[in-house]
């Protein structure tokens, strides 16, 4: 059995929240590398979303393992330093714990782990996202893995025609259900299509009986009990043979949706899929990207990346990306641009009710004009 981690977390941005800096990025590679030759790791790679750095991993410890996260989280520890050093925006920002302990649970980086028996040909995604949270990949697995009109196989693949089964999490009250689909797709729907609190963390496949899909699910503001950035979620899917082709599985992003997290985490915008070169949100701190990295694995070793939205097939999302974003722009302070008020996580909203509280009246009673008004 292999296990493909990807691991992440914003150290530091560059300008403000746009851009991992080079130098951090040499310093994650750097510490790969000494992984590999000293055997921890079989292979790893270092790829960055806007502000958020990647560990793509392959080992043979299993998921949430102590060794490897506690690898990830020194190597955060040490691009934090030179964060720090270049006085990056946010230095440090995701690690929200001082001391590690076991594993990285409930610490700030962000994870996604598929352990599997790897098949001869072993093509994978990892997904790389910025400026939104874990429910940003509800409406894509759906589409993968549970709607005929974006994933064929699903009616013309024997392997696939069985569905799959999707495990939810519910980010509010820590708990979980899985969803055996299609029978219980209406139900699941209703659930996950309010990814704000109901998040997909894997997907397995029913003919099979292995792992398909798995996301980081943490939530930060759940973490640290305010808002501290946003979670810019990771996400691992397999591809081919009773699994969604390498294809349908990148065909929900042809379509820019709506995600929440642009601009302080508190606005929604559509999820934009780029090139790595492209994946630096600049306007209003957006649009929030998405990047597909594409890998054969093979004895553990990552062929590749491939980066799978350097394609121009995708420049109609692109467009239509921006297309939404000066429609949702020019609602300024108005929802449905800004999020809804329990959704907010960045919010004035606690000391304007202190500070108000006296001038509100119950709309019957007379209205005293406050002095100076
Ligand atoms: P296999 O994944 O079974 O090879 O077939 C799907 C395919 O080739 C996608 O177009
Ligand atoms: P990040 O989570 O990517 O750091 O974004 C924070 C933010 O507030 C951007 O406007
Ligand atoms: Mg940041
Ligand atoms: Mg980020
Ligand atoms: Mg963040
Ligand atoms: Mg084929």
């Amino acid at each position: 059995m292999i296990t493909l981690s990807v691991i992440k977390a914003d150290t530091g941005g560059f300008v403000g929240h746009s851009a991992v800096h080079p130098r951090l990025v040499a310093e994650a590679r750097r510490e790969i590398e000494r992984a590999k030759s000293s055997g921890l790791l079989v292979d790893g790679a270092v790829e960055s979303c806007g502000d958020d750095i990647s560990l793509i991993m392959t080992h043979t410890y299993g998921p949430e393992a102590g060794l490897i996260h506690s690898f990830a989280w020194d190597t955060f520890q040490a691009t934090t330093h030179i964060a720090k050093d270049l006085g990056l925006y946010g230095a440090g920002q995701d690690l929200l714990s001082d001391a590690f302990s076991g594993n990285l649970r409930g610490m700030g980086p962000g994870y996604a782990e598929l352990e599997f028996e790897e098949r001869p040909s072993e093509p994978v995604l990892c997904f790389l996202a910025d400026k939104t949270e874990p429910g940003a990949w509800n409406l894509p697995l759906y589409k993968m893995f549970a709607d005929p009109s974006n994933t064929a196989g699903l009616v013309i693949d024997e392997k696939m025609h069985a569905g799959f089964a999707f495990e939810v999490f519910d980010l509010y009250e820590d708990r979980r259900i899985v969803f055996d689909c299609p029978a219980d797709l209406y139900d699941m729907l209703m659930y996950i299509g309010a990814p704000a609190r109901y998040v997909v963390h894997g997907v397995r496949s029913k003919t099979l009986g292995t792992t398909a899909a798995a996301t980081s699910t943490q939530r930060l503001s759940l973490i640290a009990g305010k808002y501290v950035g946003k979670d810019d979620p990771v996400m691992i899917v397999r591809c081919q043979s009773g699994l969604p082709a390498v294809g349908e599985a990148l065909e929900p992003f042809a379509f820019a949706y709506s995600v929440a997290g642009c601009m302080r985490g508190s606005h929604h915008a559509p999820f934009m899929p780029v090139p790595v070169g492209q994946a630096h949100p600049s306007r209003f701190d957006g649009p929030p990207r998405v990047v597909a990295l594409g890998f054969q694995i093979k004895d553990g070793r990552l062929v590749g990346p491939r980066d799978m939205f350097d394609d121009p097939a995708f420049d109609g999302a692109r467009r239509q990306a921006n297309e939404v974003m000066d429609y949702l722009r020019r609602h300024g302070p108005f929802e449905p641009h800004r999020l809804p008020l329990e959704d907010l996580e960045y919010t004035t909203m606690a000391s304007l009710t202190k500070r108000l509280a006296h001038r509100w009246t119950p709309i019957t009673t007379e209205v005293a004009t406050p002095a100076g008004l």
